[in-house]
């Protein structure tokens, strides 16, 4: 699916849709189910042999123009909307994977996608190897001709590494040809780096923050080409995880997404000011951001990524500190989640990552001294002033 819009147009029109009776906005579709004309219609629809819908687990209107929004923004073929990111990712394993099975994936990654993959999908025979994937040694070792998944995210959750993509997959594609590449965008978003192109097989995401982009919404999607994006609607959505997207939910991201290029171009710009300032405050000992000419991605991140993105992560001297600081705060908000249009700030290590061993914490590459921001729509001046006024009283 591609048309010749760019792509601050694209989050506005999509595929410029027709909306019954004109209407500007995307009608919401409240319905569960579809009528059918005939008998013989509901067959042919259930047998595949005519288009229309059936039921809203397996498509809905205002879901479907969401989804082929999505779908344009990533270059994929085929997406699938999910009523949560990790509905979108639990579905797209399922979709991909048996007893028996190998997946390799990288160790830094959303808590419950770690656990998800080291914790659940071993109780159902899927054997999994968890690496450095940036570490190119480790990655090869790791792979086997047999892998079936390879996965990881854009920019890593909550260290902020970068993988190359292009390097990730040329390789596996040839050692592992029966290998999908899934890759998790929720950081980067597809106007920040596209997965697919550069030899990916599915990208997923926590449509919950960016994409949305308002704190109001849970939701996910997979995006892929048509094969695989069948599997996924038809068996990690329909019969495993059932975990659909309602029309009312689909509206809101639709209704978020028409900002989506001013609010990123905004973030991305105030969260080069933020890091300025944390980098030569003398309260934090040290500023992961893929952006930074010493970060150990910095290379790849130029190269795969439009602008270094909004997520800012950063160590301070002790968990005390770390922990006085979130105390403090008064414009940033104390609350897990991003990509919304409050800066909010939170402590993995006892928050988003509280699933994790202290060494799968360090093997990630961050300690419980470690703080994230997801940078806001406030005025840059007032984020850093605020967190100024937060380090002054943590010290106290
Ligand atoms: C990178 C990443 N992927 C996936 C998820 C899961 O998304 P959701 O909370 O929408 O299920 C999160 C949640 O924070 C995340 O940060």
């Amino acid at each position: 699916m591609k048309h010749d819009y760019r792509e601050a147009t694209t989050v506005v029109h999509g595929n410029h849709p027709k909306n019954a009776h004109g209407a500007l906005a995307t009608p919401i579709y409240q319905t569960s189910t579809f009528v059918f004309e005939s008998a013989e219609q509901g067959g042919r629809r259930f047998a595949g042999q005519e288009g229309g819908y059936i039921y809203s687990r397996l498509g809905n209107p205002t879901t479907g123009q969401l989804e082929e929004k999505i779908a344009l923004l990533e270059e994929g073929e085929d997406c699938i909307a999910f009523s949560s990111g990790m509905g979108a990712i639990s579905g797209t394993l399922l979709s991909l994977l048996s007893a028996g099975d190998h997946i390799v994936s990288d160790n830094t990654l959303y808590g419950c996608t770690f656990s998800l993959i080291t914790e659940t999908l071993p109780r159902f025979g899927v054997e999994p190897t968890v690496v450095d994937l940036s570490d190119d040694a480790a990655f090869k070792a790791a792979l086997r001709p047999d892998t079936k998944v390879i996965y990881f995210e854009t920019i890593a959750n909550p260290s902020m590494k970068v993988i190359d993509i292009a390097a990730v997959a040329a390789y596996a594609h040839r050692v592992a040809p029966g290998c999908v590449i899934v890759v998790d965008n929720t950081f980067a978003t597809p106007l920040l780096a596209k997965p697919l192109t550069l030899g990916a097989d599915v990208v997923v995401h926590s449509a919950t923050k960016y994409l949305n982009g308002h704190g109001d919404v849970v939701a996910g999607f997979a995006v892929s080409r048509k094969e695989i994006g069948d599997r996924i609607r038809m068996v990690g959505l329909k019969d495993i995880t059932g975990a659909v997207l309602g029309p009312q939910e689909a509206f809101l991201i639709l209704r978020g997404l028409k900002t989506l290029q001013v609010r990123m171009d905004a973030v991305c710009r105030s969260t080069l000011q933020v890091v300025a300032y944390l980098q030569q405050a003398p309260e934090v000992e040290k500023v992961f951001f893929p952006g930074l000419a010493d970060h150990p991605n910095y290379e790849t991140a130029k190269k795969e990524l439009k602008q270094f993105g909004g997520m800012i992560s950063f160590e301070m001297k002790s968990f005390e500190a770390a922990k006085q600081v979130l105390n403090h705060v008064r414009l940033c908000t104390l609350a897990v989640s991003l990509g919304d249009c409050e800066t909010l700030i939170q402590h993995p290590a006892s928050m988003t990552h509280s699933m994790c061993s202290r060494e799968e914490i360090e093997a990630a590459g961050f300690s419980d001294r470690l703080v994230r921001l997801s940078i806001g729509l406030e005025d840059p001046e007032d984020i850093i002033a605020d967190l100024r006024q937060a380090f002054a009283a943590a010290q106290a």
